[in-house]
């Protein structure tokens, strides 16, 4: 994809400047975002930002050695320092506080805190404590994500998501988690974007293991989806009071063209990035589309799976960043045709608010049960830079202010949408593109570790200042 995103942007919105977008940030008086039990808050993830990877017995995850292989990483960048946060959590808190941020979505690093007999690591357990606690006395609101990617390397070796054992795995470290953090977490997500794991982990290679075979994915899907499901019990018995729900990334696809064969290029991309997940979890059975598809890579399934995948949730993490624009690939598939003259982020990423909007509203209608929502994750990368102590993300401002507006369209459109979190709190490893693309809202100088409030923090900040004195 198209990487120059900047000087796409320059081009549509001559317009904006520092003065129009401070001024129209805010949202219109009329929208749902001034409600004030509407959460607002930011995400990160443990890998992306902890560093500290052989401290306090941590264990190796399949990303410390996935990013050890040259190539698999730009830059060969690792998760070895990343945002030192492991070190600089107390900082991170007051800075997070210090923007009047409401909610903090965070995840546990797997490998921190038990070992490959399941003995709990006290050090790594009292990292999560001493954080939730301080993020409670704050008064902020805490979603922990149990499996955000860093699977131990330890289980990797002997399948990891292919292999059974470690749906049941999971769950033990889901049990110690809800024992250990009872009372400190107001929601617990199981998995982060399953789609992620399962497909660009086992079926493109792209992300940790790394490994490419479409029945790979799908046997993956499941039995990441069977963790998730035998959790969800474990979470309520230990911890009844929180919220249990899991977070799936879901994708906009449109068709380049209103043949029917476009049109149903759209659809199969939709179903492997949306329904592949979503069915089974809400309606108990995997779309027999997908296999359409990819043929014959149906999962090894049991009896009684599907009714532990798709037990009721308290929530749905959603989290969105983009549109694919597809035909048909004249057999049974889908291939992307990337637009021409759209807006793109340093991601090359399309900036395609509505996608948000229209996806929500069309789960509304396709899922009766579906839950509440939270909108874990939105956000985009540019490429900041610090001049004079400032960083005047522009597009950034834009980009959240119009996903904003979509978020609230939804919400007039009937989806019980209760909260949104930016993506991310600061900048941070981003996988396999290592530290070059930028989420942030606060900027981290990684040869210092120095922390820069951006424009859009600001603006966010200077929001929720506003609504509280409203309230
Ligand atoms: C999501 C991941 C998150 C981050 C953003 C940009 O897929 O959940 O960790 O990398 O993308």
């Amino acid at each position: 994809m198209a990487n120059d995103a900047s000087a796409v942007f320059d081009t549509l919105s001559p317009a904006v400047s520092r003065g129009s977008l401070a001024d129209s940030f805010t949202p219109p008086a009329d929208s749902t975002l001034w409600r004030k039990n509407f959460l607002l808050g930011a995400a990160t993830a443990s890998y992306q930002i902890e560093g500290a990877v052989n401290e306090d017995g941590r264990l190796p995850s399949i990303w410390d050695t996935f990013s050890a292989i040259p190539g698999k990483v730009l830059a060969g960048d690792t998760g070895a320092v990343a945002c030192d946060h492991y070190h600089r959590w107390e900082a991170d808190v007051e800075m997070l506080a210090s923007l009047g941020l409401e909610g903090y979505r965070l995840s546990i690093a797997w490998p921190r805190v038990m070992d490959a007999a399941g003995v709990p690591n006290r050090k790594g357990l009292d990292f999560y404590k001493r954080l939730l606690n301080r993020l409670k006395e704050k008064g902020i609101t805490t979603f922990v994500t149990l499996y955000h990617w860093d699977l131990p390397q330890h289980l990797e070796d002997r399948g990891g998501w292919l292999n059974r054992d470690t749906a049941y795995r999971f769950a033990d470290y889901a049990d110690l988690m809800s024992r250990e953090l009872a009372g400190t977490v107001d929601a617990w997500a199981t998995l982060n974007e399953p789609w992620c794991s399962a497909y660009l982990g086992y079926g493109n290679g792209h992300h940790a293991p790394g490994l490419a075979d479409d029945r790979f994915a799908t046997q993956a899907m499941h039995h990441l989806l069977l963790a998730h499901g035998f959790a969800v019990p474990v979470l309520r018995a230990n911890d009844p009071a929180s919220q249990k729900g899991i977070v799936a990334n879901i994708g906009r696809g449109t068709p380049n063209s209103n043949s029917a064969a476009d049109q149903r290029a759209a659809h199969l991309f939709e179903v492997q990035h949306n329904a592949w997940i979503l069915d089974p979890l809400l309606k108990g059975a995997y779309p027999q589309d997908l296999f359409e598809l990819w043929p014959g890579t149906e999962p090894l399934v049991l009896e009684g799976d599907m009714q532990t995948i798709s037990a009721p949730l308290d929530f749905l993490g959603i989290n969105y960043y983009f549109r694919t624009n597809v035909a048909s690939d004249g057999a049974h598939g889908f291939r992307d045709v990337p637009l021409e003259g759209v807006e793109r982020t340093q991601m090359g990423w399309e900036v395609y608010p509505d996608g948000l909007r229209d996806l929500l509203t069309g789960f509304k209608k396709t899922y009766h049960n579906l839950p509440p929502i939270y909108i874990t994750e939105n956000g985009m990368a540019s490429d900041d830079q610090v001049t004079d102590g400032h960083v005047e993300d522009t597009q950034r401002i834009s980009f959240l202010k119009r996903h904003l507006a979509a978020v609230d369209q939804a919400i007039k459109a009937g989806v019980d949408i209760r909260g949104y979190f930016l993506w991310s709190l600061m900048d941070n490893f981003e996988w396999a593109f290592g530290y070059e693309r930028r989420f942030g809202v606060v900027h981290v100088d990684y040869s210092t570790q120095k922390r820069t409030i951006k424009r859009s923090a600001e603006l966010v900040a200077k929001f929720l200042k506003e609504r509280k004195a409203r309230a």
